[in-house]
């Protein structure tokens, strides 16, 4: 099957190393962002790079002043507020120093322990590293049945113990509450980070950021952006990148079909009405679900193509899909068995 001689491990390993490939990321298939594009997070933005990047980046400095990274950081916060893209931006920066885990990594799940603690002992083997659990309350709720969430805090008792404070573990939830108590109570997480709907001068940030790169018929002046923001009150992030795009096809069909143009502005305050009411359709429905099987959290039952299921499955994929190292790992096996 494979041409020429099998590779040599270390030499393969080393490959992985100098290619920064060490990560179970695929960084061709991860947006390029930067933290600094989230807005009005300033503090949350400060919090990850003193505490997680300049102990991680800045080895000198590191030892100079015996920094480590944090063990565990929190980044709580309601759907659209950032938390995936503080992932991208850290897979990124940190590159073969960034381990992630996700949705992905559980569906079809029989393989899963084992990528799981591949993706540990990775992680351990190019510590100072991060784990990146995006998500981390559906897989632990996911996980409940399957002995999931014991086999973490296990794992997790393993990375204190084998290279005490190296391996910094980030979580991201939207229901804090279903986040194993033991794993909240135990000491691990030593920062918590509030994501947050953006407010006014934050939502007038983030739409100046995407109009800028609208052609420029579209963009809006100042005030404009100012008058969109006032009306967005109670938007996530996530809520005005839609709104941008809804006010361009409006924009769009009206050009292609030789209608007279209404003013830029128009056509967003327009989106901001479709924005909301699709929002209030997901509520309504959630509502519905959730007043059905009680006990199952809300994210779950906007089954059918519900904006938050749509939301998870569609980042995971996004984020990590075929790229987990395991993966690879076991197709060379494989090839090995073969040749
Ligand atoms: N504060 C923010 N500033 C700029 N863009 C944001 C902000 N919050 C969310 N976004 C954008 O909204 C989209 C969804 O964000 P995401 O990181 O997936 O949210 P979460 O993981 O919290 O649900 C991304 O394109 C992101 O860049
Ligand atoms: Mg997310």
């Amino acid at each position: 099957m494979r041409r020429g001689a099998p590779p040599d491990t270390d030499a393969f390993i080393e490959y992985l190393r100098a290619n920064h490939m060490a990560s179970n990321v695929d960084l061709g298939e991860v947006q390029a962002v930067d933290l600094r594009d989230l807005k009005g997070v300033d503090d949350v933005i400060r919090m990850l790079e003193a505490n997680v990047v300049l102990p991680l980046e800045n080895a000198e400095l590191a030892a100079e002043f015996g920094l480590k990274p944090k063990r565990g950081v929190l980044l709580a916060g309601p759907p659209g507020t950032g938390k995936t893209t503080v992932g991208r931006a850290l897979a990124h920066r940190l590159k073969s120093k960034f381990f992630l885990v996700d949705g992905t990594l559980i569906a079809g799940t029989a393989s899963f322990y084992g990528r799981l603690h591949q993706i540990f002992e990775a992680a351990k083997e190019n510590a100072p590293s991060i784990i990146f659990i995006d998500d981390s309350d559906v897989i632990f709720e996911q996980g409940g049945e399957l002995g999931l969430y014991r086999y973490l805090l296990t794992i997790l008792d393993g990375i204190e113990s084998a290279s005490a404070g190296r391996v910094c573990l980030i979580l991201t939830a939207m229901d804090v509450g279903s986040l194993p108590p033991a794993l909240v109570r135990s000491g691990r997480i030593e920062l918590w980070l509030d994501m947050r709907l953006p407010d006014e001068p934050a939502r007038a940030a983030i739409l100046a950021d995407r109009c800028a790169e609208l052609p420029p018929a579209m963009r809006m002046a100042e005030d404009g952006v100012a008058q969109v923001a006032a009306a967005t009150d109670g938007l996530s992030g996530a809520d005005l990148k839609r709104l941008v795009e809804d006010g361009k096809i409006l924009l769009a069909y009206d050009t292609a079909h030789g209608h007279p143009l209404r003013s830029t502005v128009e056509y967003f305050l327009t989106a901001v009405q479709t924005v909301r009411a699709n929002k209030e359709c997901y509520a309504e429905a959630e509502a519905r679900a959730r007043a059905r099987r009680p006990q199952r959290p809300a994210y779950f039952d906007v089954a059918g193509g519900g904006e938050e299921t749509l939301f998870v499955t569609g980042q995971a994929t996004a984020f990590g899909s075929g790229a987990m190292m395991g993966f690879s790992l076991d197709q060379l096996a494989g090839d090995d068995g073969e040749g």
